[in-house]
């Protein structure tokens, strides 16, 4: 399956595909409605300019939500050989365009990526964006077997792992595991504007972390949200609804009632929290946390890395901690419980101060 590869649309995830096929030894051609875009995809080695001549095989769409059905019905009249497909980040509304516009539904699938960043544009795109990463190849009643061998062909040779699922059950499934907790996170973000300046930096790594996705596109999400309402909505009111009645038995100061719905809402989150896959996408694992303070100057993190191999023990995650207003962090290592004595033994004997922190699940 080594056959030209045409991608319109030449943003993050376009960009990206080109150069994840590229280095995968794929002939890409990249067009985009924007000429200074294809410009800058074509200097990051993404492919070569169309010119509309050639004869790709397969056309991969990545221009914003609005413009899917609309283009790719386009595509599917324009080059009548060729199959058509898309990354969207919704699938129903793009097929139905293509229904009503009467388009070649044999040529056609679409697909996501389950892969992305808060930035957009080409200048943000990486060939390995969608290493490991899963790609939804979505069929609608009427996709050829070709077409779909073509998909999962393209998002094999980006290093992703294609699942094939219908347009349909990808939405309500996308509404629950992308487009809520993206609005849950900048309604979340959004509470700080009320709290001043001096005060926010106060926010613990919590809070930045539950919030990491407020700083996306809101024209991207706009579309998308509007695009798979129905889904979305009963999504978002499956979060606000535990929520509101967790705010009126705090209103009514039962004590006791507070506490049991407290213990039934965390407990159902923590029995939601382990369906997600784990590292390398095994089954979630639970880890021992180490926590050392270090101080914020050259080489501290490449010495505590180093005295942490000397120790012999393998860290399966890690991130810093920064102090407010303070030139010290905190580096908290998760690694197999095990290994959390030699960790903390062997970090203590050549004078970091290490502190055992909370198990964790990864
Ligand atoms: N951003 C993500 O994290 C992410 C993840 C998975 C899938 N997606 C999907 O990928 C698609 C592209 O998203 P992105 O983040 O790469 O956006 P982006 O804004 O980075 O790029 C979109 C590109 O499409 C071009 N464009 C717009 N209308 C066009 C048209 N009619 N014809 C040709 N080019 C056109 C724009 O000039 C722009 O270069 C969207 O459908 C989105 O749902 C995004």
């Amino acid at each position: 399956m080594n056959e030209p590869v045409l991608v319109v649309g030449a943003g993050l995830i376009g960009t990206s595909v080109g150069l994840a096929a590229r280095a995968a030894g794929r002939e890409v051609l990249i067009d985009d409605a924007d000429r200074d875009r294809v410009r800058v995809a074509v200097a990051m080695g993404a492919g070569r300019e169309w010119d509309g001549q050639g004869a790709p095989q397969l056309v991969v769409v990545a221009v914003p939500p609005a413009a899917v059905g609309r283009t790719c019905a386009q595509l599917l009249a324009q080059l009548p050989s060729c199959d058509v497909s898309h990354v969207c980040s919704v699938q129903s509304q793009p097929a139905h365009y293509l229904h009503g516009a009467g388009s070649d539904l044999a040529r056609f699938v679409g697909s996501h990526p389950i892969a992305g960043r808060e930035v957009s544009g080409p200048t943000a795109a990486s060939a390995d964006l969608f290493v490991g990463r899963p790609w939804a190849v979505c069929p609608v009643p009427g996709s050829g077997e070709r077409a779909i061998a073509r998909v999962v062909a393209l998002a094999q040779a980006c290093g992703a792992e294609p699942v094939v699922l219908p347009a349909g059950e990808h939405d309500e499934l996308l509404a629950t595991l992308s487009h809520t907790p993206q609005l849950v996170a900048s309604a979340l973000a959004a509470t700080l504007t009320g709290v001043a300046a001096d005060r926010a930096r106060l926010a613990g790594t919590g809070f930045r972390d539950t919030t990491r996705l407020a700083d996306s596109d809101p024209g991207m999400w706009g579309q998308i949200a509007a695009a798979n309402a129905v889904h979305l909505a009963r999504s978002l009111r499956a979060v606000a609804e535990p929520l509101r009645q967790l705010a009126d038995l705090l209103d009514s100061a039962d004590q006791a009632e507070v506490e049991a719905a407290i213990a039934e809402l965390m407990g159902r989150g923590r029995r939601g929290r382990a369906l997600l896959p784990g590292k390398h996408g095994r089954a979630a694992m639970s880890l021992s946390v180490v926590r050392c303070v270090v101080s914020d100057q050259p080489g501290t993190l490449a010495r505590l890395f180093g005295d942490i191999a000397t120790a012999g023990v393998n860290v399966e995650d890690f991130r810093v901690e920064h102090a407010p207003g303070s030139p010290v962090g905190v580096v908290a290592l998760a690694v197999a419980p095990a290994s959390k004595q030699a960790l903390i033994d062997g970090l203590r004997a050549v004078g970091w101060t290490v502190t055992e922190g909370p198990e964790e699940s990864l």
